[in-house]
């Protein structure tokens, strides 16, 4: 029976280390060491040795077991880090791979000008009123002093709805006359942004659809001297400290006297180039003191005050900072125009 036992142990040795996976570990396990195991099964037939040699056998036994207890545990010790080793293998998490990138939103470039526009004209004590994209031909035109048939409103032609005089605002100019009404007789500083409708031939330099930004100050002392001085700062906080404005003769039905600005070329510094078309002058926007009859038409007394009001285009103000040559582009969606800004 110690043959036997050498045996088993000897056999069951070799093939422990041919076992290099758990499910036929716990298999060899069952069929040596477990109580149906070749092992037990022999301890059981002690009682057929003759009583003197029982002792040197049953230590063998103990000694066999632990030996074989041992390796088994070293084997399981090493099959259980060689499974966790493949696993990681198999489901490896290749960090060489490019990262998917997460899209990130931005602001139309039209929004980042008019964001430059408020906060600027937020610092110097202006708010921001909203008004209706949609007007009617009162607040449009005649409470603006175009009467129905003047000429100046060919430099205007709106959008018509089904609905009689209800059309698309033409410019943002209306908004004057309803803060005026809205907040007489309270002094007014405000701008009034947003978009605006021509029915235009649409070219590189015109379009169907554009924002403005309008301006309006309402007040007991106001002269032409404020409009100069605010918006010659301005000019400066946009375009730089370094930028000197003039002031042209224009006209508006709504602003009396009218006047368009310029600022020197930011490109060239006034010495001339192609965006100033070599005049050292960029145009930038209308404006003027507040006609009398508008005043009127908003609720203030025009003898007693006084307003200016200006309107500029963020589109242009884009087109000249980054030189694009095609108005087109604001407003067609085009995402290789829009993530250049
Ligand atoms: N509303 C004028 C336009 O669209 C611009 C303007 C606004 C001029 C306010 C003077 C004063 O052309």
């Amino acid at each position: 029976m110690l043959v036997q036992l050498e045996t088993i142990q000897e056999a069951a040795l070799a093939k422990l280390a041919g076992i290099d996976e758990s499910t036929e570990l716990q298999a060899w396990y069952r069929t040596t060491l477990g109580r149906k195991g070749q092992v037990a099964a022999l301890a059981r037939q002690v009682g057929s040795l003759r009583p003197e040699e029982r002792p040197a056998f049953g230590k063998r036994l103990n000694q066999v077991k632990q030996a074989l207890t041992a390796a088994y545990e070293e084997r399981l010790q090493n099959v259980k880090l060689s499974e966790i080793q493949a696993k990681f293998t198999a489901d490896a998490l290749d960090v060489t791979l490019p990262g998917r990138p997460q899209p990130t939103g931005g602001l139309h470039i039209v929004t980042q000008i008019l964001r430059q526009i408020y906060r600027i004209f937020g610092d110097m004590g202006f708010q921001i009123f909203r008004s209706p994209d949609v007007e009617t031909d009162e607040y449009n035109f005649e409470l603006l002093n175009f009467p129905p048939h003047h000429p100046a409103r060919e430099m205007q032609d709106s959008f018509y709805t089904t609905q009689k005089d209800v059309i698309f605002r033409t410019h943002t100019s209306p908004g004057q006359v309803r803060d005026m009404r809205k907040y007489y007789p309270e002094p007014i500083r405000v701008i009034l942004p947003g978009m605006c409708y021509r029915n235009e031939q649409v070219t590189t330099r015109s379009e169907m659809q554009f924002t403005q930004v309008e301006g309006l100050a309402v007040g007991n002392h106001i002269t032409f001297a404020d409009l100069k001085g605010t918006l010659t700062e301005f000019a400066k906080r946009l375009f730089g400290a370094d930028r000197k404005t003039r002031f042209r003769a224009s006209y508006f039905p709504f602003t009396e006297p009218s006047a368009e600005m310029d600022v020197t070329c930011f490109k060239c510094d006034a010495k001339g180039c192609q965006l100033c078309k070599y005049t050292g002058w960029l145009e930038i926007l209308g404006c003027g003191m507040v006609h009398p009859t508008v005043l009127r038409n908003g609720g203030y007394d025009p003898m007693r005050h006084f307003g200016y009001a200006f309107g500029m285009g963020p589109e242009r103000i884009a087109m000249l900072k980054y030189g694009i040559d095609d108005i087109r582009q604001f407003w067609a969606s085009d995402l290789r125009f829009l993530q250049q800004f």
